[in-house]
Formats: structure tokens, sequence, C-alpha cells
């Protein structure tokens, strides 16, 4: 049985915080970061980069490595990253090309920047396959929380664009396509596979979110559904999605036949800038209000009571929207 609390604009609820995880999207280089100093009051014990950590668009990789190396060294950011673990995923905009995926010339030049800039060793496996999907296991005492980075640009096949129907993409025919390609969906299946207390899932793009004709998992109906039948046979417990590119937070969530939980997906973007004139959009899964301002997504596990409580946070950490999972 699983209960579910929605506040907004509520009073803090105070849990043991047994594992935070911070995380944020959207963050173009010439425009002030408001929000490092706040997360790091929150002592996360990791932060995750949903996305579009520059805003390159260029297939020249010295201008690129000049923004990851700008990003690398603003004050703020470097004394963050100095006391805090960080992992992450690219979208369109650092990947190099706006809504780009497998078809872009670039990317292993680019990936090699991403991962360069991530600080990920030079020997390790991440840099001997493509793509810049990973994974990290946290063990804290007989809990285990599995957290997955996706790749959801680089084997990405063709979006169906239709700007005649008012949306800019409309779902691909007959569920063709791919988001993650075969590879990752291998590796996917046997990260799932492998049991785990909490499975965090961080993804570029929405993955319940689907009306809005903007990028989304939506765009590839059979994707979505290979997902929630993997998430249906996992050995992964309390599957958890986050998301990132849409310069708005919001919280989905979906109940799935078969699955004793509902699936979240937190969507957090973006940091710097955000979806100004947002004026609505369909999303029958949306649980309470969009957030069109700046913000960073919190989440705190709490693992004695297995309660997920998901924060929009804004500047100077306030709560903008905020969500409690019973798990
Ligand atoms: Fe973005």
């Amino acid at each position: 049985m699983t209960f579910l609390t929605f506040f907004t604009n509520a009073q803090e609820t105070t849990y043991t915080s047994d594992f935070t995880i911070a995380f944020g999207s959207c963050n173009r280089v010439d425009l002030p970061n408001p929000f490092w100093e706040g997360i790091a009051s929150k002592d996360p014990d990791v932060f995750i980069w949903g996305g579009d950590v520059i805003y390159a668009d260029t297939d020249n990789m010295k201008k690129m490595e000049a923004m990851y190396s700008k990003q690398k060294n603003n004050d703020a950011y470097k004394s963050f990253a100095a006391h805090t673990e960080i992992l992450g995923t690219w979208d369109d905009h650092d990947y190099g090309i706006n809504d780009g995926g497998a078809e872009y010339s670039k990317k292993q030049s680019s990936q090699k920047l991403f991962l360069d800039f991530l600080n990920v060793p030079k020997d390790s496996e991440i840099r001997n396959k493509e793509g810049v999907y990973m994974s990290k296991d946290y063990q804290l005492g007989d809990k285990l929380i599995k957290i997955i980075v996706l790749d959801t640009r680089y084997f990405r096949t063709e979006l169906t664009d239709d700007r005649k129907s008012g949306k800019r993409y409309i779902p691909n025919e007959n569920g063709e396509g791919t988001v993650l390609g075969a590879e990752q969906w291998l590796w996917l299946t046997e990260q799932l596979n492998q049991q785990s207390d909490y499975c965090i899932v961080m993804s570029s793009i929405q993955f319940l979110s689907a009306e809005h004709g903007f990028e989304t998992w939506g765009n590839f109906p059979s994707e979505i559904e290979r997902f929630e039948n993997l998430v249906k046979n996992a050995n992964a417990q309390r599957v958890v999605l986050l998301s990132g590119d849409r310069h708005i937070s919001e919280f989905s969530r979906k109940i799935i036949e078969g699955v004793d939980y509902p699936l979240i997906d937190f969507t957090s973007s973006g940091l710097t800038h955000s979806y100004t004139s947002y004026s609505g959009e369909p999303n029958h899964y949306r649980v309470g209000d969009v957030i069109s301002v700046p913000s960073y997504g919190l989440l705190t596990i709490n693992l004695d009571n297995d309660v997920i409580n998901f924060k929009i946070m804004g500047v100077n950490n306030q709560i903008l929207g905020e969500l409690s999972q019973d798990y």
C-alpha cells in the first residue's frame, strides 16, 4: 500500500536525512547560477547534472571545451564540486546540437569533453564505450541505493517533426525508433535486474509528461512500454525518474499495473534560466503546480521509514513545491 501527500508552498517536512540527492539542469555559463551555495547548505550525498550543463550548440570542440572550462572554474561551482560527489548526463545543448540525436557527427569528441568535465578517470570503463550512461551503488547499512544516469542523445533515432499540427514533435508511428539504443538497453536491463532498495534514474528528457509536443520519451511509445515492463519485472525496487530539459519543474506520477508503488518523474529545470512565458500545458500525470522560475531538485530518502521527500527548490532555498511518497 502506498500513501501520497502533496504540499505546495507548504511548511518543510522534516525527516531524518538518510540520503540526500540534489540535481539540476539547464545551465548557461553566461548567466549567473544562484544555487550552488544553497545546494551545498543541504549537504547532498551526491549532485546529479540532468543535462545542458553548458549551451554549446556547436561542432567546434574548442568552443565547447572553453565553455566547460568556464563552468568548471566558476568560483561557486568549484568550491561546491570540491566537497560534493558529482554525477551526470548531458542533454542536447551540451551534447552539441539542439534536439540532437544519433546523427550528430562530433559525438565522440563531445563525449570525451563531457567525461573530462565530470572528472571521469582516464582508465574508467565508461570511456571505453559509446555514450555517457553510467551507474553508481551506495550501500547504507542494509539498504542499497542505485543511481543510474541515462544517455538519451547518443543513440536516439529521429523525431517526427510535425509543426503543422501545432506541436513541434508527435509520437513516432507504430512506436518506431529508440531513445536508448540496443546496447544501452541491455546495460539498463542488467542494472534493473540487480537487487536495489532504491533505484534513481536520471533521464535528461521527461519520461511521463508527453502531451506538450516537445522532446519526451512519449515520442517513442514503444520505449515507454519497454521501460515500464522492465520496472515491473525488476529486482530493483522503488524506481524513481529524474528529468530536466524543459525549463520548468514539476512532479508527474503514474500508477503502473503490476508495480506496487507509483512511478514518479521529478522534472527540475533550469538552473540559470526558465520558461518565463509559460502559460500552461497539459500533463495528466502532473501532481501539483508547474514551477516556471529557476530551481533545483532535492530528494531526501528516509531509509528507516521508506519515504522519499521531493522538493522543488528556489533561490534562497525557498521551497516552491513538495511531494512526499511513502514506499
Ligand atoms: Fe535546456
